[in-house]
């Protein structure tokens, strides 16, 4: 059974109903998660933005003569200040699961950035990747913006960093961007945007079900959910069924009770502290952390070795 169909099925199958938030992401969804970060609710990558240009010469040190590697690149917007910074790489390695979105956004960069080694990679970060062109010693540094990292439970977390370990063979830097913890009234909005893009971008995830594995999901008998769940410090996305209604996913049936929910993401909104345990209780050495005047957002640097 593919992978997909089989996480599909396996989280269809719970008593609470999943879905893993990384198929959010075929072309359509990338395009939609641009258009988020574009809205006036969503203040995260404005905010990130803003603060890795005000950091980028610091950055820029520490990236010097170094292999880059973007997990989650997507657009590879936030990459460019990095670019422009007054650093020289070795080569950029952007590391995504949207394959057709990866090809387009790298196609543009290498025209924008002639003398810059690219070597895209389709792989998804949850596993151990083998970079290519890397070698056992050479000087890396993983770059991973967006809070993406907010999307992992703590156990997934773990097995993230397991996997990261593996990935920098025994050495290796991580600059990782997280959301703050903070008051529910400036989150909430941030995935209830007026524009409807954030419950566009929720319900592609069950076109793309439709697409693939030739289900038979009705979108409109969905609406999107999302919700602060402030003593798990984090933002849940929902799929709530409208109706009762059975949706056949290949050879399997699924009952939906009416308002049952499918989980579709965790949003982890992080004290800086919680995190750097996770990365210091693996074995990584604390670097600097920097934060927006708002404390909106943090970015942290972690090394091993
Ligand atoms: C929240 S978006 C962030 C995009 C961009 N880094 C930014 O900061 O705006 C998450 C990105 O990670 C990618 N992604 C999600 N899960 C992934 C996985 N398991 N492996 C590789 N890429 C993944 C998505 O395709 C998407 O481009």
């Amino acid at each position: 059974m593919e992978e997909f169909y089989r996480d599909v099925v396996e989280g269809l199958n719970k008593k609470n109903k999943t879905l893993p938030s990384k198929y959010f992401y075929d072309t359509k969804g990338s395009q939609l998660f641009d258009q988020i970060c574009e809205l006036e609710e969503y203040y995260i990558t404005r905010t990130e933005i803003k603060l890795l240009s005000k950091i980028s010469e610091e950055l820029a040190k520490i990236i010097d003569n170094k292999h880059l590697i973007e997990y989650g690149s997507g657009s590879s917007k936030k990459i460019r200040i990095l670019l422009d910074s007054n650093s020289k790489l070795k080569s950029y390695i952007p590391v995504d699961i949207s394959e057709n979105y990866l090809l387009d956004v790298c196609e543009k960069l290498e025209e924008e950035y002639p003398l810059l080694k690219i070597n895209k990679q389709c792989a998804d970060f949850t596993k151990k990747i083998n970079l290519k062109g890397i070698h056992k010693n050479d000087n890396k540094v993983v770059f991973f913006p967006g809070s993406t990292i907010g999307n992992f439970t703590e156990k997934e977390i773990i097995i993230f960093i397991h996997n990261l370990i593996e990935t920098l063979d025994g050495n290796g830097e991580i600059i990782v961007g997280f959301d703050l913890f903070k008051n529910k009234n400036i989150i909430e909005p941030a995935y209830n945007d007026k524009k409807g893009i954030t419950r566009d971008f929720n319900l592609n995830i069950l076109k793309r079900i439709n697409n693939e594995l030739g289900a038979n999901f009705v979108i409109d008998n969905f609406k999107h959910k999302a919700v602060f769940i402030k003593n798990k410090s984090r933002l849940e996305m929902h799929l709530i069924s409208k109706i009762e209604q059975n949706v056949k996913v290949k050879d399997y049936t699924f009952n939906f009770k009416k308002n049952e929910s499918i989980h579709t993401e965790n949003s982890y909104k992080y004290k800086e502290k919680v995190l750097t345990k996770l990365f210091s209780d693996y074995g990584f050495t604390e670097g600097k952390a920097w934060k927006d005047e708002n404390n909106l957002f943090a970015i942290k640097h972690f090394i091993y070795q």
